[in-house]
């Protein structure tokens, strides 16, 4: 099993290791694998390709990985741990024996349908059992999954169908959450009418009682096609670097891109920060709330947590339903050890008061997680004292989609940890903190842009179809560096503090959007002639959407028009993206070379607006009063 570190010096000593020697480094932690054929050279990189391959020629199935290497050790404990969305439903739970038995016959209902090594398989589903399976399903066999989050629009999930060519679409009739009973096959049968010429099967799995269409020779019930097969399918020979999964996020510029990432690398550094973050014993039982249709559910609820022969639980839910005790009744009645979520939901159980935690016995919880936005020193102190009763280490995650896995962050308890700093880099890990000029600022108590100097083994290989976009995006900024995206403090002793998105990323709910993307959607609509999206300052989501709009005439009812603006949103993209303030402007400030200016209208966002700084160099000086009126009046 793959190792753990048990205190602060075996960590300092294991950092030193990995950055002297980092190929004997990973080849201990890969030995712990059961391969088909051991790699013949552990690493072969350069950043400006980018082209990097870990465990060069290794052969090896992850999903042997994660279950069939469990099933004489643990085949009757449980893998996967199930909590339904009304808690009067019945909990289910799959043991290691019984994933496996589940994983072979979706696999092979897969290969039924026609699914083969390289096939891509695109998934739009709640959170129940059949995702996980049917995720580990398509790695049994070798084809890619790309998981869409069921709560994007039909039209970007045909995006993201036709980007990766998917041949099948696995889907549930219908989605629960707290109390609504969501019909998203229809949101699938939009998509696919979208010109989605590449799918050939739509798997449903049934959810809900009523009836959906279902196109003849397209659409199959899942239980029709699952559950004759046979519980054995052997696992496909994989290269370490073929394809394991592409999963798209949110950029500074144009669609939304598909990271991939591979499997050799991919799940040896998973398993290794798992087992390492979470400081995860046997026996425990873990929980991460997050959704499967984003990193952190890939990394951390299936492919880590299995890897590791952990008990990992998904839910199904909300965190306010039926009530907002809901996350620690949970905790409660499956004595949850490991607990990780995202800061916009502490915050928002904070506002709901501290009656619905106090009441729950939490003491079965051993260490706490935090991930996908900076965690304010008020939800940190409160996730503390509160859920960990002082008792509980927080891990503060730092990582991102491209990064695969976890990146900075403490070890359980054993490192030191201070609120709202993600603290030192996972063995392995080199990060550094640039300037503009694309210097490495040396030295403690600084504040730079966050680069990662060299490989780890689950960096992102490629962006789907694009492998110029990867270049551009991660590896331009600066020579011979992957560059985050982030501005981070490193302080005087050490420790990182990350700031957030220095480009135009935001970070809503701890979901990432490009301001692009939204200003592209708000576009659609026919009265507007130009939009700027900037973030700001939420107390609950840490950031919120923030519109700035042109129209090409008077509105007459600007109430009535935003209302049409967040119904194109949603469509174009998700509810998700629906900017929390529109303003309707009659210009935006530009530079001379046409440029939006948007520290402006960032500040003005924020609320900042005595600060400005100089606007006499703009195209339009006059705007920025008439901006700033209206915004006191939005306010
Ligand atoms: O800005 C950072 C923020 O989330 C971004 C990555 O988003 P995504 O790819 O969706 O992955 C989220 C889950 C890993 C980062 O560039 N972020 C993530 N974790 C933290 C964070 N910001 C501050 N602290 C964190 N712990």
């Amino acid at each position: 099993m793959t190792l753990q570190i048990k205190s602060f010096e075996e960590y300092q000593k294991a950092y030193q290791n990995s950055v002297a020697d980092p190929e004997a480094f990973w080849a201990e932690q890969a030995e712990t694998f059961t391969w088909k054929k051991k790699w013949d050279k552990v690493l072969d990189w350069d950043f400006k390709g980018p082209d990097v391959k870990w465990f060069v020629n290794g052969k090896m199935n992850i999903t042997e990985n994660c279950l069939d290497r469990h099933l004489a050790e643990r085949g009757d404990q449980v893998a996967l741990l199930w909590e339904p969305n009304d808690p009067s439903d019945e909990v289910r739970s799959f043991t290691y024996k019984e994933l496996y038995a589940e994983v072979c016959k979706a696999a092979n209902a897969l290969k039924a349908n026609g699914i083969e090594k390289g096939d891509r398989v695109c998934f739009y589903m709640p959170m129940v059992p059949e995702l996980a399976i049917a995720v580990l399903a398509c790695a049994r066999i070798g084809a890619i999954h790309s998981v869409v989050f069921a709560g994007f629009s039909a039209h970007a999930l045909a995006d993201r169908i036709k980007d990766a060519t998917c041949k099948m679409v696995i889907c549930s009739d219908f989605n629960n959450r707290g109390t609504k009973h969501i019909p998203v096959k229809k949101v699938v049968d939009d998509a696919l009418a979208m010109d989605c010429d590449s799918i050939e099967t739509v798997l449903v799995y049934k959810n809900g009682d009523e009836q959906v269409p279902m196109q003849e020779g397209r659409d199959k019930w899942w239980h029709d096609e699952v559950n004759g097969q046979s519980p054995e399918c052997e696992a496909t020979e994989m290269d370490s670097e073929d394809m394991l999964f592409i999963l798209y996020t949110s950029g500074s510029t144009g669609k939304p891109k598909g990271v991939v990432h591979t499997c050799g690398g991919y799940m040896v550094y998973t398993c290794y920060s798992f087992r390492n973050v979470f400081q995860y014993q046997d026996g425990d039982v873990y929980w991460c709330t997050a959704d499967i249709g984003w990193i952190t559910g890939h990394s951390y609820i299936v492919y880590g947590p299995l890897l590791a022969g952990a008990t990992t639980m998904m839910f199904e839910g909300v965190p306010t339903y039926p009530d907002a005790g809901r996350f620690w009744e949970v905790c409660d009645k499956h004595k949850v050890n490991q607990f990780y979520t995202a800061p916009t939901a502490i915050r928002a159980l904070i506002a709901q008061g501290d009656e619905w935690v106090d009441k729950y016995d939490l003491s079965s919880l051993t260490v706490l997680g935090s991930v996908g936005e900076p965690i304010n020193e008020e939800a940190w102190q409160w996730y503390y004292k509160k859920v960990g009763r002082e008792r509980c280490p927080i891990v503060d995650t730092w990582w991102q989609t491209e990064t695969g896995a976890i990146m900075i962050s403490g070890l359980g308890d054993h490192s030191p940890m201070k609120p709202a700093h993600a603290g030192y880099p996972l063995p392995g890990i080199q990060p550094c903190l640039m300037n503009a000029e694309g210097e490495e600022l040396e030295g403690n108590d600084i504040e730079g842009l966050l680069c990662i100097k060299y490989p780890w083994p689950s960096i992102l290989r490629t962006t789907y179809g694009d492998h110029e976009r990867c270049r551009q995006t991660y590896f331009s900024a600066f020579a011979d560096m992957y560059f985050t995206g982030d501005g981070a403090r490193r302080d005087k002793d050490g420790m990182y503090r990350i700031i957030g998105r220095v480009d135009d990323v935001i970070n809503v709910s701890g979901h990432r959007m490009g301001t692009a993307e939204v200003e592209n959607a708000i576009n659609e609509h026919s009265m507007v002639v130009e939009s700027a999206v900037v973030g700001y300052p939420h107390d609950i989501k840490g950031q919120g959407i923030y519109a700035y709009i042109i129209t090409n005439g008077p509105v007459d009812d600007e109430d009535e028009f935003r209302k049409e603006v967040l119904k194109v949103v949603t469509e174009e993209i998700g509810p998700i993206a629906k900017p929390d303030r529109i303003q309707v402007v009659s210009g935006l400030p530009k530079t001379r070379s046409g440029k939006i200016m948007r520290r402006i209208l960032r500040k003005v966002a924020s609320g900042d607006m005595a600060n400005l700084g100089d606007t006499s160099t703009l195209l339009n000086p006059e705007v920025v009063e008439e901006i700033k009126t209206g915004a006191e009046e939005l306010r």
